[in-house]
């Protein structure tokens, strides 16, 4: 399973991608707005800062709502890097604008998914990634890991090949259901993704070998 980290935020991203295990970068407007970048120049400049911390996938996000706008905007972001994904709201305009950017080679993921339904239009109209929004359907008391097991089982039973890219990751146990539920990536909070780490005989150990190694040295 693939590790995008999900934030805007430089310092994260900076972070996670030191550890070695980062496979890209997911954004949205909240992330972006979270971070005060204003304004079509300063939201490109800060993909591109976003492209050049890490070498794998950024999805940046349109604004327009509406099909042609999408693609204007899409069109732009594609522009900036070779490894910017457009982003693209699961509304009829927005997978009208999948289907017009996978005719033309550009890699799309398709978010705010919570169906089955919306997830099959997605890969229908050939979108790379999916994003089922795991912690919003939780919010709502319904199971968000459980539908991204729907969408994985649905594409692998008709051979789809769109990514399910499971979103809205709160904590590391989402990370972990979700990668028994076979989705093929989790874009996380940088917490979630140090949470992974985190396991009390890891430190209890750790501190003993210390103990012993300096006991018998004499330090
Ligand atoms: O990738 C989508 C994600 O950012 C939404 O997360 O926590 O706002 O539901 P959240």
């Amino acid at each position: 399973m693939k590790f995008f980290i999900d934030t805007a935020n430089l310092d994260q991203i900076r972070e996670a991608n030191e550890m070695g295990v980062l496979d890209g970068v997911t954004t949205n407007p909240s992330l972006m707005a979270k971070e005060n970048i204003k304004g079509d120049e300063a939201c490109r400049r800060h993909y591109l800062d976003i492209c050049n911390i890490v070498d794998g996938d950024v999805s940046a996000e349109v604004i327009a709502t509406d099909f042609e706008g999408m693609v204007r905007e899409g069109e732009e972001l594609a522009k900036l890097h070779k490894n910017i994904v457009v982003k693209l709201p699961c509304t009829a305009a927005g997978i009208r604008a999948v289907k017009y950017f996978a005719e033309r080679g550009v890699r799309t993921n398709c978010t705010l998914v919570f169906s089955v339904g919306q997830a099959l239009l997605a890969a229908k109209a050939g979108a790379t990634y999916v994003s089922p929004f795991v912690g919003r359907l939780d919010d709502i008391s319904e199971d968000g890991v459980e539908l991204v097991a729907h969408i994985v089982r649905v594409y692998r039973t008709y051979g789809y090949k769109t990514q399910v890219l499971a979103a809205s990751i709160r904590h590391t146990n989402h990370i972990i259901k979700c990668l028994d539920a076979g989705a093929d990536v989790a874009t996380c909070p940088l917490s979630a993704i140090k949470g992974l780490l985190k396991h009390p005989l890891t430190d209890i150990g750790l501190e003993k070998f210390l103990a012993d190694h300096a006991k018998v040295n004499g330090l």
